[in-house]
């Protein structure tokens, strides 16, 4: 099952290595979307929903070794099974466009070729406990890892953020994460668009906008 089943509907998803600048992208598709007059909103994960934020905060603040990978992974998706029936799947059944800063594409790189889990496993629990829902189009943003870590770690001193347990894992980490984004990409085209990520922030956003006004004709009529 894919978000564009529904009427009108689209379920877009934004995925990339931490501090490859999936909020700046975000904002600006969603104005740009809403000002063509399409009902759009725009969500994140892990979170979206209030006890999804509550599991988002223990997930992304303390040690590395906080959370087994296992709890890890069952806490993303218990956020998740919030996440798709309190909103995605209602805004989805009333015609709005759903812009998520993530989505399982995190899952099967974060806690499968980061933290070792079976992918296969990832995706069966994904069909089970969330429904077997996929994005109509993800879009990766592609950028050098240890660009990306500085960028999220600078953002997490000067906003002092406590969501920092990713970004104190190593180099070595990410890199699989990238490495899986890019691997998703290639095994579902149709479904993803990967933009380079590197260039100038206008640039990026450009790149984004025509990714998405290519994909809008297939599957929404404005
Ligand atoms: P996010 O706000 O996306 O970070 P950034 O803006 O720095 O990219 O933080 C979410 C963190 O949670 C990110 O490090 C990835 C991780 N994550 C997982 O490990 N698994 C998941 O399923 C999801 C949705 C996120």
């Amino acid at each position: 099952m894919t978000g564009q089943s529904e009427a009108k509907s689209m379920f877009l998803a934004v995925e990339g290595v931490d501090g490859s600048g999936k909020s700046g992208v975000i904002a600006h598709l969603a104005d740009y979307l809403a000002s063509a007059g399409l009902p759009v909103i725009t969500t994140r994960e892990p979170g979206g929903t209030p006890s999804g934020e509550k599991l988002r905060a223990l997930l992304l603040s303390g040690s590395d070794d906080a959370w087994h990978p296992m709890s890890e992974l069952l806490l993303m998706t218990a956020a998740r099974v919030e996440h798709v029936q309190k909103i995605i799947l209602p805004a989805l059944r009333t015609g709005q466009i759903i812009i998520s800063d993530r989505f399982v594409g995190s899952t099967i790189a974060y806690q499968g070729a980061g933290r070792g889990l079976s992918e296969k496993f990832i995706r069966h629990l994904h069909a089970e406990a969330v429904g077997d829902l996929w994005p109509d189009l993800t879009i990766v943003l592609d950028i050098d890892v240890t660009v990306g870590l500085s960028r999220s770690r600078r953002r997490l001193t000067t906003e002092i953020l406590d969501e920092g347990r990713f970004e104190s894992i190593d180099t070595t980490f990410h890199e699989k994460i990238r490495q899986s984004f890019l691997a998703q990409a290639a095994q579902a085209p149709d479904r993803h668009v990967v933009i380079d990520a590197s260039g100038t922030p206008e640039d990026v956003r450009k790149s984004v906008i025509a990714a998405v006004s290519a994909f809008l004709p297939h599957r929404n009529q404005p």
